[in-house]
């Protein structure tokens, strides 16, 4: 009990080994503090096993694939975990997928997808941990992705 830093929630959504310091990006693809339902706890730069981690639980929700597929590309270690009445009901790790549609924009402001043509930005990954990943139609790599998330 002595390492318990914040508590066991009851039910909701833990998300666990994000990677140190990038606890606030989780937020802000779960749009929070807007749209603020419920408790969020935010632990940051916790020893684990596998050196220190960032842990955001916010109760009473369960999060879209959506969300979870940003989630990974700016914590592509971390795990989450359905909390259902104290238990966890499902835990799984994040999944960096092999092509990224729609979710990050292109740094190129002459790219296709930048323009006013129903083209979605298309990245392919070129590599999962830490994510990198480049224009499908400009090549361009992009290397602020947190900050275009959409
Ligand atoms: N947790 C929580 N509330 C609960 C149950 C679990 O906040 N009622 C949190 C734990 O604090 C932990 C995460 O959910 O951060 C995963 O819990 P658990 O699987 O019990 O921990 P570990 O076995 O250490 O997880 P892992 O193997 O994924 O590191
Ligand atoms: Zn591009």
């Amino acid at each position: 009990m002595k390492e318990l830093k914040i508590p066991l929630i009851k039910d909701g959504t833990v998300i666990d080994h994000i990677d140190s310091g990038n606890a606030v990006k989780v937020l802000h693809i779960l749009r929070i503090p807007k749209n603020l339902s419920s408790t969020v706890s935010v632990a940051m730069n916790v020893n684990s096993k596998l050196g220190k981690k960032d842990i955001v639980k916010v109760e009473n929700r369960e999060l879209h694939p959506k969300e979870v597929n940003k989630i990974a590309l700016i914590a592509p270690k971390s795990t989450i975990n359905i909390i259902r009445n104290y238990e966890v009901a499902k835990k799984y790790k994040v999944k960096v997928p092999d092509e990224i549609v729609g979710i990050v924009t292109c740094s190129n402001p002459t790219c296709i997808s930048n323009a006013r043509e129903p083209v979605e930005s298309k990245f392919k990954v070129i590599s999962k941990d830490p994510p990198k990943i480049r224009c499908y139609y400009c090549e361009r790599e992009p290397e602020d992705i947190a900050d275009r998330i959409i």
